[in-house]
This record gives structure tokens, C-alpha cells and sequence, in this order.
């Protein structure tokens, strides 16, 4: 069988960011045939428009290669909160626009948790165990009396036994309405990223022009949500006497307010919790205020998990949901339980994913993934460039050797190898690397490059064997979704403020060629960051490659086995 997982609005402008009843974003499409993964991509990488949200069609097309839309057998569509959505689900003219666009398909129309939860489950190494979805708000539930919609699913949860077929989803929707550790997080983190901001602008006379530069043009063209950068800039923060946990989120405490006895039932409502009050009596600095807004949602989050473990949550658990971006939270998990597999499309990138694979799943079919599940996207091994200023080289390890040195160098590397990633981060394939060895190489790249603000911190990438000499604990972490303690002081350009990285480890079976690379320095780690500039989605294409480097102030480009300079 042939099925396709996709998800973006049918017939409407989904990028309208200031407009809840419209927005989607995390388009994309995904192809399984007879359980085999083909491939996955968010339409942000084709559209070139950060976070799109329009109907995926450029994914279509980029995951059916040579196949027809007419051969598709089933289409897996992820259901979505808004309103102008569920009016056409309602009125069955959501089934059939996908009709149209694929006319000999079954559709199946699927709950957005029930996508979240797939994605986890189906790439976990566990044949058997247990999930947990949370996020901000996942499929609306429409209301007949009022014609609109009227809440919708922010959690899951149920367990799985690959082996005997069993995959036992419970709809989350509880009474949490809109106080999801999901939107709890999106609010606040927006009011302080705004303040954080006109506060930089008022000392502006004080700092380096090209730092006030740098915040405008991210302030400017970033329009996305700010959960990461406040969560970096959390650590410059502390926690003031006498504020306790909010109102929103410590109501998830007793397990009964999850909604566990009404999973299946429950109507949930919605509560436009004021989020705008809740900042505003916060005090502090704006780096308190972040300190305060993380350091609730991992105490939450980790008092939830520990109640549901109780009688919910197995040893072998999978999480998902965009609440699972947060690495430090996710580090402070880890221990809960015996093995925790969270995918590195956690967000909302991974549900059409999650559509397709449950559409497999439920099909009987077995499902096949490739080794590293990070890269999904398509490799483009036949493409040569046609620059001046480019040298092939037959052996690829003299390229590592040569690169190894000028990273040494202090130079700044664009780097394109094999499948393109699949998910928000640059995880070894289409990367900008730099060496984490000299402080200053942080603001170097923020001012030639990356344009981000100066308290988010860069993440790292390196030889998984040697992870314990440099972190603590020191564990493997193929996908950036944990944060670890440097335990040395060799690699400052990718510690943070509280001694804390982003630490990505690679065999190589995961990533052949970066790992020849990584194995060629001392010691074998670079600060790896994605290939985009501020503001746009990572690079997919070889095109897209050389037209960022020729834009960008970046020393070399690495495709496959050739070598470009500027
Ligand atoms: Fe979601």
C-alpha cells in the first residue's frame, strides 16, 4: 500500500500568525510503501518560508518522486484546532479537497495527538512500553451550539506491544482548555522576548552598534515562537523569594485535572487563562522572569510524569509534542524512567509523519524505518557544482584532513552531506561548524552569519565514544534533545552561561561522514549550527547551498566530495 501522511490548510493562508482562527504551521508531507519509509519533509525547506503552514504541495510532489498522486491507496491527515478547519471537517469538505488532489484514496482524517504519539511509538527501539503527548493544542473539538470550536486536545497517553499489535490510544483533552504547559510556555515566553528587547534597544548607546544590529534584524524577521531563546536565557536568571508555581500550570498537578477519568469523554473547556496578568505580576529582571517561567514548567512537568508513572507511565516510554523541544526539562526526565526515546521531530514537524505510520500500522504492515531517523530527507549524491571556485576530491578523507586544519584555523565551514534532516535542527547534514575551542568564535559567528541574540547559546556536535570526557553524565544523544554539564573548559565557544550544552553524538553507522570528520580533530567536537540565516528555514538542496554561501560570510562550502570558497 501506498500511503502518504500530510498535513497544512486545504484552502486557506495558514502563515497569518496573528490569526488563531486561521494559523497552522509545520506543513509537510511523508510516504510509506507496504511499511517502508520513503521520505518526510516540512514544506518550509521547499517553500523557503520559515515555519509554512500553506498546503504542502512542493512535499507532495518532493516525497512521490517518480509516483503518481493517483497510486496513492490512503491519505493520513492530521486534524487541526482552528476554526475555519473544523468547519470544513464538519461539513465534509475537508475529505473532499484531499479527494482532490488524490482521487483514488482512501482518507483517513486522524486526532493531531494521535499523530504525536505515533511518531514516537514507531521510531522508539521499544517493542513494548508506554506514551505521553503534550503540547500547547493539537485537534479542535467542534461545537454544534455554537458553531465554533470550542476546545481542543493538548495531551495523550497509552501504552503499545509492537509484537502483539496493540497500540491503545487515549484522547487526552481533560479540562486544561487552553492551560496547557504548551501555551503556558508560548505566552510567556513571547511577553518576556518582546521586553527582553526594547530593553536591549534602550542601552542601545551603550552597546556595539553592530549587537544592536544583530537584535533588530532577529527581531525583525523572526516571527516564530520564542520558547528556545528564553529557555537559554533562562540561565542567566534566578528564582525570586515567594513566587510560587502559576495558577495554570499548577492546577496539572493532581493527575485527576490531566483528565484521566474522562479521557475518552471529556469536553473539554476553554479557559483563556491571563497569561498577561500572570507576567506582569512577576518580578525581577527579565532574566529572572525567564528563570521563573522555566524552572515551573520542568517543576510541573516533572511532578506530572511522576504521578502518572504511578500508575500510567512504563519503563520504556515515548514522549512527543513540541513540550519535548525543551532540553533542559528533558534532561531533568531522563532519569524517571528505565529508557526514554523522544524523536527529534517532536514537534509538530513529526505529525505527518506520525499520520503515515499509523496509517501503516493500522494497515498490518511493518514498519521499516532507516538507520538514523533524523535524516529522512532526500540526498543529492549526483549533483555537481559548477563554481569557479571549487575542487574535487577523490579521496574524501584528504577533504576531512584539509577542513580539520582550517577548522583549526578559526574558519567557518558550510557543510552538505547525504539526506537532508528531518525536523528543526541541523543534526550533521546540512550544518555550519565552527570550532567551540575559542570563546570569541560565538559573537565571530553571530556577526558574520548568524545574527542571533547574544544569550542564546550554540550547540555542539561530536564522536559519541568520547562524550564521557567531555560531559557529564556523559550519556549518548544522537538527536540535540538533552542538555549536559561541560566538565571541561576546552570548548567555551558551546558552553552556556550554567555550564550546560547541547551536546550531539554521532557514530558511524548514524553519519559516516561526519564522524570522519569529528575524528580528525583534538578534541573531536565542533559547534554545529544550522544552515539557514536569521529568520529563514534550514537549506534542502545543493541550490539552496551554494546561493546562502554565496550570500553569506562563511570561508568554505563542503558539498559531498567538493570543496568551495568565496
Ligand atoms: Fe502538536
Amino acid at each position: 500500500m501506498k500511503i502518504i501522511g500530510i498535513y497544512g490548510a486545504l484552502d486557506w493562508d495558514a502563515n497569518l500568525f496573528d490569526k488563531a482562527d486561521t494559523y497552522i504551521h509545520d506543513a509537510g508531507a511523508t510516504l510509506f510503501i507496504n511499511g517502508i519509509h520513503i521520505r518526510s519533509i516540512n514544506e518550509e525547506r521547499l517553500t523557503r518560508i520559515k515555519d509554512e503552514g500553506n498546503f504542502p504541495y512542493k512535499s507532495i510532489e518532493y516525497v512521490l518522486g517518480g509516483y503518481a498522486k493517483e497510486e496513492i491507496d490512503v491519505v493520513c491527515y492530521p486534524t487541526s484546532y482552528n476554526d475555519v478547519f473544523q468547519k470544513q471537517l464538519v461539513d465534509g469538505t475537508a475529505s473532499r479537497m484531499i479527494k482532490e488532489q488524490f482521487p483514488n484514496a482512501e482518507i483517513w482524517l486522524l486526532s493531531h495527538h494521535l499523530c504525536h504519539a505515533a511518531s514516537t511509538v514507531f521510531t522508539s527501539p521499544f517493542n513494548s512500553g508506554s506514551f505521553l503527548t503534550l503540547d500547547g493544542l493539537g485537534s479542535g473539538i467542534w461545537d454544534f451550539a455554537s458553531g465554533h470550536t470550542r476546545g481542543g486536545e493538548n495531551n495523550s497517553i497509552g501504552y503499545f506491544d509492537k509484537s502483539k499489535h496493540i497500540f491503545r490510544f487515549f484522547r487526552g483533552t481533560g479540562d486544561l482548555g487552553m492551560n496547557s504547559f504548551g501555551e503556558y510556555y508560548c505566552n510567556m515566553s513571547q511577553m518576556i522576548y518582546d521586553d527582553k528587547h526594547k530593553e536591549l534597544m534602550q542601552q542601545e548607546s551603550k552597546l556595539k552598534p553592530n549587537v544592536v544590529e544583530n537584535l533588530q534584524f532577529a527581531q525583525n524577521f523572526d516571527v516564530t515562537p520564542k520558547e528556545g531563546k528564553i529557555m537559554g536565557l533562562s540561565a542567566y536568571g534566578k528564582l525570586l523569594e515567594g513566587q510560587g508555581p502559576p495558577t495554570c500550570i499548577s492546577t496539572l498537578f493532581p493527575t485527576s485535572h490531566f483528565g484521566i477519568d474522562r479521557w475518552e469523554f471529556g469536553m473539554p473547556e476553554v479557559h483563556f487563562y491571563d497569561y498577561e496578568m500572570l507576567y506582569n505580576n512577576l518580578k525581577g529582571t527579565v532574566e529572572d522572569k525567564a528563570y521563573y517561567v522555566q524552572y515551573w514548567f520542568e517543576k510541573s512537568l516533572e511532578y506530572l510524569i511522576h504521578e502518572l508513572k504511578k500508575d500510567y507511565l512504563e519503563e520504556d516510554n515515548c514522549f512527543a509534542g513540541g513540550t519535548f523541544l525543551n532540553v533542559c526539562a528533558n534532561t531533568i526526565l531522563r532519569p524517571l524512567f528505565r529508557n526514554i526515546h523522544i524523536p527529534p521531530f517532536t514537534n509538530d514537524s513529526g505529525i505527518h509523519f506520525g499520520a503515515a505510520a499509523w496509517g501503516a500500522y493500522r494497515s498490518k504492515e511493518t514498519i521499516e524505518l532507516p538507520h538514523n531517523i533524523a535524516l529522512l530527507g532526500k540526498s543529492y549524491d549526483d549533483f555537481v557544482p559548477e563554481e569557479k571556485n571549487c575542487k574535487h576530491y577523490d579521496n574524501f578523507d584528504d577533504l576531512c584532513e584539509f577542513l580539520a586544519k582550517e577548522l583549526d584555523d578559526n574558519k567557518i565551514v558550510g557543510w552538505f552531506q547525504g539526506r537532508s534532516e528531518y525536523g528543526p535542527r541541523s543534526l550533521g547534514s546540512r550544518s555550519l561548524l565552527m570550532s567551540p575551542k575559542r570563546s570569541e568564535n560565538k559573537d565571530i559567528l553571530n556577526d558574520r552569519v548568524k545574527k542571533r541574540e547574544t544569550w542564546r547559546p550554540f550547540a555542539g556536535i561530536m564522536l559519541e565514544e568520547k562524550v564521557g570526557e567531555y560531559f557529564d553524565p556523559g550519556f549518548v544523544s544522537p538527536y540535540m534533545l538533552y542538555s549536559q554539564t561541560s566538565i571541561t573548559k576546552k570548548l567555551p565557544a558551546i558552553t552556556h552561561k550554567d555550564m550546560s550544552c547541547r551536546i550531539q553524538t554521532v557514530n558511524e553507522q548514524q553519519n559516516a561522514r561526519m564522524y570522519q570528520l569529528l575524528s580528525k580533530l583534538q578534541p573531536p567536537v565542533l559547534l554545529n549550527t544550522s544552515f539557514n540565516q536569521s529568520g529563514e528555514p534550514i537549506i534542502e538542496t545543493p541550490e539552496d547551498a551554494i546561493s546562502s554561501f554565496k550570500k553569506m560570510d562563511i570561508d568554505y562550502l563542503v558539498i559531498g566530495n567538493y570543496l568551495l570558497w568565496n
